[in-house]
């Protein structure tokens, strides 16, 4: 008896972990609970640090604060994004065809894992469909900051 039990129990430990690498080969990480959980906390932290300025709609203001929503900014320069949220963004930059030139302030205390939240959040949400920006991933990039951003 012990021993069918184990048998099954080993059986559906590998059920698991086969679903998990095909789940994970190809498409985007956006089924998971890691991935809600980065995307509710996400969402909390853009409501507190980024709303302000580019609305809860991700629509900006203007010509004052860049679009979220739609952005071919945000497509094109996914490391700078992830170093902008920490660091703030001095140089002038086209977003859509849009010129925005008012300097970005970064918020210097934001962790790896909050900056990974922010990012799933905001590169999940809108226009966008990126997956899970994992907080290695973030890490990562964050490490390699240049001074464009500082
Ligand atoms: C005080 C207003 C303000 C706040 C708060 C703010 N931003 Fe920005 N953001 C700007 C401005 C202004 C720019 C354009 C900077 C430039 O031209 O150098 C910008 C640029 C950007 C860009 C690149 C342009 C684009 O539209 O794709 C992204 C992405 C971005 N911000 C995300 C965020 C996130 C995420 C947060 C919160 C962590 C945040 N911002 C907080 C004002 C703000």
């Amino acid at each position: 008896m012990i021993k069918v039990i184990s048998f099954s129990g080993l059986c559906f430990v590998l059920l698991i972990s086969l679903f998990n690498c095909s789940s994970n080969s190809g498409k985007p990480d956006t089924t998971s609970i890691k991935f809600t959980q980065y995307v509710v906390r996400g969402e909390e932290l853009y409501q507190k640090h980024c709303s302000n300025c580019h609305q809860k709609n991700g629509s900006g203001l203007g010509l004052v604060y860049p679009p979220l929503n739609t952005s071919d900014y945000m497509n094109q320069n996914f490391e700078k994004v992830l170093c902008l949220m920490k660091y703030g963004l001095k140089e002038p930059i086209t977003v859509n065809g849009k010129s925005f030139v008012q300097p970005m302030p970064g918020v210097v205390t934001l962790t790896d894992l909050e900056i990974a939240e922010i990012a799933t959040y905001i590169y999940n949400s809108w226009d966008h469909n990126r997956g899970i920006v994992d907080v290695a991933e973030a890490s990562r990039v964050i490490k390699a900051c240049t001074s464009v951003n500082q």
